[in-house]
């Protein structure tokens, strides 16, 4: 059984139809990305799943439950955490706190594991008492990151990690995302740089105004003509 199954999935905000029965699958120590243009659905997707907003239809199975309309904090509780699109920090509150609310449901190692993050990030180590407002965009992308990883999440969701960054952060972000892979940590991977996402990743879905007109392995998809015309240019 895969980590999190999605069938059928329906979603919208009242008259507006985001999601039309989506189904895919992410397995253990996978990296599965979601790539579609602007207002395909890939957040609705990600909000959905991380229970912001309930389904009209279809079930969603993750870690051998279902979870189909949980609340968020129950969500979160299982393991599922989302890197909202946008970042979402707290700038008034330093990094460090930032870091700590990540883990607040939890009481082990949770020193051990900042000091981790601390060492992955040295730029969030040598800011560490500054106030996350006045980090750089990319800084912002890592704290995100970073406070979601603080949960020890099962599986971790990425809502385009990389928007607004420069070539050089963009670079950098990715190759945090690598990390993560190699550690194990299954991601669910939304982007709008397909082609990096297609390189990162193991297996992809696109989608295109709420259904999944094609899936494959990624660096299959990376071949494809329809795809190489319509999303890598
Ligand atoms: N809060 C909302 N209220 C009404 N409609 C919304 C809301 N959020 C999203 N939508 C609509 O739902 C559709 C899917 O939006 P969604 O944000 O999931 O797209 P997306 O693939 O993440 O796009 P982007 O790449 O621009 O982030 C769009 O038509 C959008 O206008
Ligand atoms: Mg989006």
């Amino acid at each position: 059984m895969a980590l999190l199954e999605v069938h059928d999935l329906h979603a919208g905000y009242g008259a507006i139809k985001a999601l039309r029965g989506i189904s895919f699958s992410v397995e253990q120590g996978q990296v599965v990305s979601l790539i579609g243009a602007n207002g395909a659905g890939k957040s609705t997707t990600l909000n959905v799943l991380s229970g912001l907003l309930k389904p009209t239809r279809g079930r969603i199975l993750f870690d051998g439950a279902n979870i189909t309309g949980w609340r968020a904090d129950r969500v979160t509780a299982r393991g599922l955490a989302q890197v909202p699109e946008g970042r979402q920090i707290i700038a008034t509150m330093t990094v460090y706190e930032n870091l700590l609310l990540g883990a607040y449901r939890r009481r082990d190692n949770v020193d051990a594991d900042l000091e981790d993050i601390f060492r992955r990030f040295p730029r969030l180590n040598e800011r560490r008492h500054q106030k996350a407002g006045s980090l750089s965009g990319g800084e912002q992308q890592m704290l995100a990151v970073g406070r979601a990883l603080m949960a020890r999440p099962r599986l971790l969701m990425l809502d385009e990690p990389s928007m607004g960054l420069a070539p050089l952060l963009v670079n950098e972000v990715f190759k945090l995302i690598g990390g993560i892979k190699a550690q194990g940590i299954p991601i669910l991977l939304v982007e709008q740089n397909a082609r990096k996402a297609l390189q990162i990743a193991d297996y992809a879905y696109v989608l295109e105004r709420g259904v999944i007109v094609q899936e494959g392995p990624a660096a299959q998809l990376l071949q494809d003509t329809n795809i190489i015309t319509a999303y890598l240019g």
